[in-house]
């Protein structure tokens, strides 16, 4: 098993939060861009053996690319790999680019997973975000989705905003429950060096939520959606009848996978790859002396360390066979465990270690407790 992500490192605006690798001046170099993104696809088919299972579409905004830009993508990508004829392919939409046209595309393209960036459902949220879209259009960019026949949807939305109160994020929480989807994934905001919030905070012109109210709001948020049927399987991540997504599930606990795109990263369980996130080095230098990518070595320090930091966000834990590879606790790692367990921080099942819904809030704290330096 393996999958493939690509990351469209495009956006219309610029979120105020986000750092993650995108531009919002492409259209001068966007063939080339798209071209390049072909090529790395053809360049790197001997690195996977196995059918391809999953492939997600994600970034920056998937949803900006033309259909002929998509269908070329994809093209190239059956072209050049194995892909299952149940493979799950999941594209990220913003609101602002889901049409009639684009989605009958998606679905001829085979794309079979949405997931769509509602973020808010409160107006004055999107102008602050700096968002291209109305709060209103997230949820008519569903109902037009379910309405083409997109069954399996999940969306994302971000809590521990300054200025949102816990009333207005249980209310948030009612109407996303209200949609008929499978599938959330809400984030709490984090304030990312190099971006405008981070600017605003530093500079005193905001003031961002106190470590308690997120707290208040992670969980209210697990309660809330438990009571509507929703699992917990990733502290980020809720689904509804085991509707997971196989693409980060697959990620989170260790499959291959290759990385396509600036910025992307591939892993294939001994090595770790990053691309450059540079737009016009990537695409000028794709298929020139390796020299549009990194790669790294994980010692095993390294990969005790990934272990505990995926694993224990999850509901599969951490994996004692795999704890035993990795030549199993030190005397003072294994006293730490035992203390987190008499603590109902993490709980122990027969093949793993996970955490407790007390632990999940000290979800980073805790892993990084077990890090080897
Ligand atoms: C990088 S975006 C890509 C998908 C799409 N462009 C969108 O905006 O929905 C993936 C998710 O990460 C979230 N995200 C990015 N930066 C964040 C931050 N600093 N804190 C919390 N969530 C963040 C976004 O809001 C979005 O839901
Ligand atoms: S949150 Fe999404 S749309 Fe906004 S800048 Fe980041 S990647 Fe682009």
């Amino acid at each position: 098993m393996a999958g493939i992500y690509l990351h469209i490192p495009f956006c219309k605006q610029r979120c105020t939060y986000c750092d993650f690798h995108f531009s919002t001046n492409f259209g001068s170099y966007r063939k080339e861009l798209i071209a390049a993104l072909c090529r790395e696809i053809h360049l790197r088919k001997t690195e996977i053996q196995t059918e391809i299972q999953t492939i997600y579409f994600g970034g920056g905004t998937p949803s900006l690319l033309e259909n002929e830009e998509l269908s070329l993508i994809l093209t190239t990508i059956r072209k050049n790999y194995n892909v299952s004829k149940t493979a799950e392919i999941s594209l990220e939409a913003n609101p602002e680019d889901v049409c009639e046209e684009k989605l009958t595309h998606w679905k001829n393209e085979g794309i079979n997973r949405l997931s769509i960036g509602l973020q808010s459902f409160k107006e004055s949220d999107m102008k602050w975000m700096n968002r291209a879209h109305l709060a209103s259009d997230g949820e008519k960019s569903v109902r037009l989705a379910q309405e083409l026949g997109f069954e399996n949807i999940t969306v994302d939305l971000i809590y521990g905003l300054p200025q949102l109160a816990k009333d207005e994020w249980r209310k948030h929480l009612e109407l996303v429950t209200s949609l008929d989807i499978s599938h959330i994934s809400a984030y709490c905001l984090t304030v990312e060096p190099k971006t405008a919030l981070h600017h605003q905070v530093k500079h005193n012109q905001m003031v961002t939520a106190d470590e308690d109210t997120q707290n208040e709001q992670f969980e209210l948020m697990i309660d809330f959606l438990n009571t509507k049927g929703f699992e917990q399987y990733e502290i980020s991540n809720f689904a509804k009848n085991e509707q997971y997504s196989k693409h980060n599930s697959a990620y989170w606990q260790g499959v291959n996978y290759i990385g396509i795109g600036p910025s992307a990263h591939s892993f294939n369980g001994k090595q770790r790859r990053w691309n450059i996130s540079n737009n016009t080095v990537y695409y000028k230098n794709v298929g020139v002396n390796n020299s549009w990518f990194t790669i790294e070595n994980l010692s095993e320090k390294e990969q005790w360390n990934e272990l505990f930091l995926t694993g224990l966000r999850t509901k599969w834990g951490v994996s004692k066979k795999t704890i035993e590879d990795l030549n199993s606790f030190s005397k003072a790692e294994f006293n730490l465990l035992l203390d987190y367990i008499s603590d109902n921080l993490i709980i122990e099942t027969e093949t793993s270690y996970v955490l407790s819904n007390s632990g999940k809030i000290r979800a980073d704290g805790i892993a990084s407790s077990f890090f080897r330096i």
